[in-house]
């Protein structure tokens, strides 16, 4: 995509990577592609905001010299170190060698851990501004928002705020902006951002949002560095980050499960015939053939969890282990959870389950159920029983 005003003398260099469809090391399927968003601001001081990938230096170079010859950059701000937004640096740097990087301390030492080269560095601090001419931009530090690193960028004359990954979306789209786009897309590609990235940390951002209200700056536009920006209705996504950071959730059960034979198949349609029949939500995954990103995704807002296996080796099966395992890390707060599962001769899979949890704060609200081999008609009732009483205790 070529450069694309975005304001009076601010630029949309970044690039639209069409073709992704996996991020982070395989944790996150990119079934809508992804942008890597840079910005470039013209002023007497000439200052470009993060870089792209390192595959996509040359198009990032290109969309610059559209505007100006890149030895004139001043400054580039580095809002935060991870490669998807600083791996361009290296090639940008070798053209533009009078340029000054910005950016927290952690940005200088983790800048230096990937490229091993003394640029010009200087650090900045929440509060401090650097004067551009007409326009001032000022700094926010933003740790574990989500790396140590990270930082926001601030620019008062345009109520304009650069968030770096907060608030982004993967998504590939030859729109810009938010009011061009779907905007059911738009809210679900933010929704699973959020899940399968920021989960986790959901007290420091609802803490570096008040923070930010606290300053009572005027945000008028949220440039992102992923997926499109929020001129239309910023407050749209600031809102629905307060919701999922606070972890409010609906009357909605998430029952995920893995079977060998079809027997804990078997079980986990009874159980969500009965979470449904108390008129809750409820969705049904066998993980062994459904995207992982999705069901984090849908758990985010659930008040539920349902977790089945069959036994194998006194175990759970590997596709929910390894779910559970990506479960655990997103420490998932005041949810309720229960386990269920067939087995052969020796039991063990619903005890894997709850060790593998044992330390996340969810509930369990209801004891294990466990079958031997194929479920029989008195027991799948007690499946629909395990659903329902499963329901009634959410509300
Ligand atoms: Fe989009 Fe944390 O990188």
């Amino acid at each position: 995509m070529a450069a694309i005003k975005i304001l009076p003398d601010i630029y949309s260099v970044g690039v639209v990577d069409w073709n992704v469809r996996n991020f982070h090391g395989h944790t996150y399927t990119t079934q809508r592609g992804s942008s890597y968003n840079a910005y470039l601001i013209i002023d007497e001081k000439i200052t470009l905001i993060d870089t792209v990938q390192e595959a996509f230096a040359q198009e990032l170079i290109n969309n610059i010299k559209e505007i100006i010859p890149l030895e004139k950059i001043d400054y580039i701000i580095t809002n935060h170190i991870e490669s998807d937004h600083s791996g361009a640096l290296p090639e940008i740097m070798a053209l533009c060698p009078k340029a000054k990087i910005l950016g927290t301390a952690k940005c200088q030492e983790g800048l230096y851990k990937h490229y091993y080269k003394n640029w010009d560095f200087q650090v900045v601090k929440t509060n401090d501004q650097l004067k551009l001419g007409r326009r001032t931009l000022s700094f926010i530090e933003a740790p574990m928002i989500h790396w140590p690193d990270s930082m926001f960028t601030y620019c008062p004359q345009d109520a304009l705020l650069m968030p770096n990954d907060a608030f982004g979306q993967h998504f590939a789209s030859s729109s810009r902006f938010d009011d061009q786009v779907d905007q059911c897309v738009l809210m679900e590609e933010s929704k699973k951002y959020y899940a399968n990235i920021l989960w986790p940390l959901g007290a420091v951002i609802l803490k570096k949002i008040q923070e930010v209200q606290k300053l009572n700056i005027p945000i008028k536009i949220i440039a992102p560095s992923h997926g499109v920006i929020w001129r239309n209705d910023p407050a749209k996504i600031i809102n629905a980050y307060i919701s999922w950071a606070k972890g409010q959730t609906e009357n909605k059960v998430v029952v995920v499960y893995e079977t060998m034979w079809g027997s804990t198949e078997k079980m986990a349609r009874k159980i969500v015939e009965g979470i449904a029949s108390c008129g809750t939500e409820v969705k049904l995954y066998d993980i062994a053939q459904s995207d992982r990103t999705e069901v984090i995704t849908q758990m985010l807002t659930a008040k539920g969890f349902i977790f089945g296996s069959s036994t194998h080796d006194n175990d759970m099966l590997p596709n929910i282990a390894a779910f559970l395992e990506i479960v655990k890390g997103l420490k998932p707060k005041a949810r309720k959870v229960g386990f269920f599962g067939s087995y052969g001769w020796a039991g063990g899979a619903t005890k894997e389950m709850q060790e593998l949890l044992k330390d996340s704060a969810v509930e369990q609200v209801i004891p294990d159920l466990s079958f031997k081999y194929v479920p029989d008609p008195l027991e799948l009732s007690s499946c629909f029983d395990f659903g329902a009483k499963f329901a009634q205790g959410l509300k």
